[in-house]
């Protein structure tokens, strides 16, 4: 099901010249980016999703209450029978964490760094159905998953772009197609943060969105600066020792703020910090009660392997590390911990894959620092011991 290249995937394009030229720049329509494909998901499994209290979900009805309705989930069964005919759709959010079939098509896109990853989105649409035309702060990918979806792609949008006066959707209330294609099971669509677009069900259709997350700046100072906040005491205090008596006692002179500067530079020119601050704010998982600490009793791990149980990786787990010389960091959803250097095979093996075998496993028990961080990432959740029938 996945595709056998990366250029089968960016329709002949190889990574580095879909991300020169496309990635965050131009849109890209890929035909049989997934050849043959065929959801792993049927309409009414992914409905079945929506019923479910923990998983976020929306119904956008084109002609409800109001124009361009939405609806929050969890549904009921009695919801989607008193839907309309057409012009609705159903989006289910982070599918990937909960139908492991859903979250294999995540391989195909190891091309770019796991942390930018948010989730898959996916949705059914009743024929016409479309969210209405928008655009997204995010990079997307929007694989056509069943039936077929008229997409049309519009114009660079800012926040001032003119929008319906919606109270919960962002609706641009001028749309000016550029191109339009139909896509079919396994076609691919990638559309670049900012562009418009608009995507209307030809029939009743699925279509898997791949999107990416990028901190706004906002996020990046308010978190960063917060980060930086816990480790200063009360003690460090601006300091004018040897100043200058002011020329006038009201003003805010030029010596005062090159002080205030020297305290925000040193804050920020703090590398090792910002890259602790930025892998536990980029591992944070976005369902982080899906990433539970697990009681464990000592020697159980080594027993479940020896007989014969792997560990997957918690697919609402966030994993990431750096290297800095000679240290290495783990991030593990929102943690970090300092690792020796020579552990790196072992912590890329236990973030880039989703399984790792018994026998794999038991060949680190000789490695005290690579067992206990297996057994530190079983207890905190980030592995999980695999089912009986995976
Ligand atoms: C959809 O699947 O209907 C909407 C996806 C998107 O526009 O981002
Ligand atoms: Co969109």
């Amino acid at each position: 099901m996945l595709p056998d290249s990366i250029e089968t995937l960016l329709g002949g394009l190889s990574a580095e010249t879909f991300l020169r030229e496309y990635w965050q720049r131009k849109p890209l329509l890929i035909r049989q980016a997934f050849p043959g494909f065929e959801t792993p998901l049927s309409p009414d499994e992914l409905a079945g999703l929506a019923l479910e209290d923990e998983i976020e979900s929306r119904i956008v009805l084109e002609h409800g209450a109001h124009p361009w309705e939405l609806r929050r989930g969890p549904f009921t069964e009695e919801d989607f029978r008193t839907l309309p005919e057409r012009d609705w759709t159903l989006l289910v959010q982070s599918v990937d964490q909960f139908v492991p079939e859903v979250g294999e098509l995540l391989k195909a896109f190891r091309f770019l760094p796991s942390w930018r990853l948010d989730d898959i989105m996916i949705s059914y649409a009743a024929p016409g159905g479309s969210v209405g035309p928008h655009y997204d702060n995010y990079d997307v990918f929007l694989l056509q998953g069943h039936g077929r979806r008229r997409w049309k792609l519009g114009q660079m949008c800012t926040d001032g772009s003119p929008m319906l006066d919606n109270p919960d959707l962002k609706i641009l209330s001028e749309f000016t197609t550029e191109q339009e294609w139909v896509l079919e099971p396994g076609d691919m669509l990638y559309v670049p943060p900012g562009l418009a677009h608009h995507g209307v069900a030809e029939d009743d259709c699925m279509t898997y969105s791949v999107g990416f997350r990028a901190p706004s700046h906002q996020e990046i100072l308010v978190h960063f600066t917060d980060f930086l906040a816990q480790f200063a005491t009360d003690q460090q205090r601006y300091g004018d020792a040897g100043m200058q008596p002011p020329a006038d006692p009201s003003a805010l002179d030029d010596a005062a703020l090159d002080r205030l500067q020297a305290i925000v530079r040193q804050a920020a020119e703090d590398r090792d910090a910002l890259a602790v601050w930025f892998g536990r704010f980029m591992t944070e998982p976005r369902y982080p009660e899906r990433v539970q600490a697990q009681e464990t009793e000592p020697g159980e791990l080594e027993s479940l392997l020896q007989q014969g149980y792997g560990l997957i990786r918690n697919p609402s787990a966030r994993l990431a590390y750096r290297v800095e010389e000679d240290t290495l960091v783990l991030f593990a959803s929102g943690e970090h911990c300092v690792l020796p250097a020579s552990l790196l095979p072992r912590v890329r093996l236990l973030c880039n894959e989703d399984y790792l075998d018994a026998e794999t496993l038991l060949g680190w028990r000789s490695e005290g620092d690579a067992w206990t961080l297996v057994e530190q990432l079983l207890s905190k959740g980030d592995l999980l011991i695999e089912e009986e029938d995976e």
